[in-house]
């Protein structure tokens, strides 16, 4: 059973919240509805701290989704009171100083340290699950070294076509699976080594960001190069980024480049939140027997560093050939429903998307770094 947003919605529209008079949905009461299978989260912000009348909200909303739109939906409802003078009229956006990205609202991006330890491979998995939940979602392959968007979503052969917005020529994202892509790869010849000087790697990826037509999006993936260098700089000086992924295999090589990576965003002058580490390839299993595990990387050793530098841990990914194989022909092994991998897919995404609900409300927007000074890049670098 899939629920649908805007059924919860259209359900959520027949209650009213005492003393608001309009219902909880034009009212502003519901702040974010997840769907997720026959699971759904409702967010809510009331401005009474009346304990009767939080309940009663709770109990309504419950009431009403099971009645109106699937009997045995799982529901949780969040309820917090905001005074209705702190109550904020528009939801977080991303906004930087002098260069907005209208409609874009989060901008996640997925790094590693390490290479090939999963980044492709999380960021494709997550942006089909995000889009099974409903949200819309956009994908920007920036490892201009080694695109791989392209394959992982069986659009190779296609290029980007121009469309005119607001008088402007843009390119338009391929879209597949509900998720729309552009990679550096849509622009050169798959044989062809694409060697890039710093400044022309940051302007195809301006391009990419800001001459394109993305539209309205949820959630903006960002597949980041391998390790902490001069792309990651570009990229956190174009965008305000909303949050950090960071994936790592449990072995203690990628382990340290992980540390690496989280401390690059955590730098003070980069301040880009760590929403948390996945843990890629955290064990072996044959999918015919899927409860024998084999910890050939080490055991939970993404979920210790975690701890260790307390940063949530957002969850594990089984190495299975599943994976493999469904990145190489081109569909996200996430896409295949009843599976393991489709479970903990699902599982790290709503951690994700928990995470960045949790960080809009308790942190301001994150603004475009500024790193004008080689003086500055050096500083950033050294802490590698
Ligand atoms: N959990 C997994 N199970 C099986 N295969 C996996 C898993 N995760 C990744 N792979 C495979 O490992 C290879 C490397 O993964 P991927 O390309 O996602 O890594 P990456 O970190 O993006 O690499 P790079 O640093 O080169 O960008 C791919 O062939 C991918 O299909
Ligand atoms: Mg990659």
């Amino acid at each position: 059973m899939k629920l649908d947003k805007s059924e919860i919605l259209k359900a959520l529209e027949t209650i009213t919240v005492a003393g608001e008079g309009k219902n909880m949905v034009e009212s502003g009461a519901v702040k974010n509805v997840i769907t997720f299978g026959d699971e759904v989260i409702v967010d809510l912000v009331l401005s009474t701290p009346a304990l009767h009348i939080r309940k009663r909200a709770e109990v309504d909303v419950m009431k009403a989704i099971h009645e109106k739109v699937y009997e045995k939906a799982k529901i949780t409802v969040n309820v917090k009171v905001e005074a209705p003078e702190t109550q904020k009229t528009q939801p977080q956006k991303n906004v930087i100083k002098g260069k907005p990205i209208p409609g874009i609202t989060n901008i996640i991006a997925v790094a590693s340290g390490k290479g090939g330890v999963g980044k492709s491979t999380v960021t494709s998995n997550l942006a089909v699950t995000l889009a099974k939940m409903g949200f819309k979602v956009g994908l920007l392959d920036a490892d201009i070294y080694g695109p791989s968007a392209p394959i992982m979503f069986d659009v190779e052969k296609e290029r980007p076509l121009s469309v005119k917005e607001g008088g402007k020529s843009k390119m338009k994202p391929i879209e597949n699976y509900g998720v729309k892509i552009l990679s550096i790869g849509f622009f050169t010849q798959p044989n062809q080594a694409v060697v890039w000087r710093g400044p022309m790697a940051a302007k195809a990826l301006n391009q990419m960001i800001f001459d394109a037509a993305w539209g309205e999006l949820d959630f903006m993936l960002i597949d980041l190069p391998p390790g902490t260098g001069d792309i990651h700089l570009s990229i956190m000086q174009s965008l305000p980024i909303t949050g950090a992924v960071v994936v790592s295999t449990p072995q203690n090589v990628a382990l340290a480049d992980a540390r690496k990576g989280v401390a690059m965003f955590q730098q003070d002058s980069i301040n880009v939140p760590v929403l948390g580490i996945v843990e890629n390839m955290a064990y072996f299993t044959p999918e015919e027997l899927p409860n024998n595990k084999y910890y050939i990387f080490g055991k939970e050793g993404a979920k210790y560093l975690s701890e260790d530098i307390n940063v949530p841990f957002l969850g594990e990914i089984p190495l299975v050939q599943s994976i493999r194989e469904a990145g190489d022909v081109g569909r996200p092994a996430a896409l295949q429903t009843a599976t393991l991998v489709e479970q903990a897919f699902e599982e790290i995404t709503k951690n994700v998307v928990q995470e960045v609900v949790h960080r809009n409300e308790h942190l301001p927007p994150t603004e475009a770094i500024k790193i004008t000074t080689m003086a500055g890049c050096a500083a950033v670098k050294n802490k590698k």
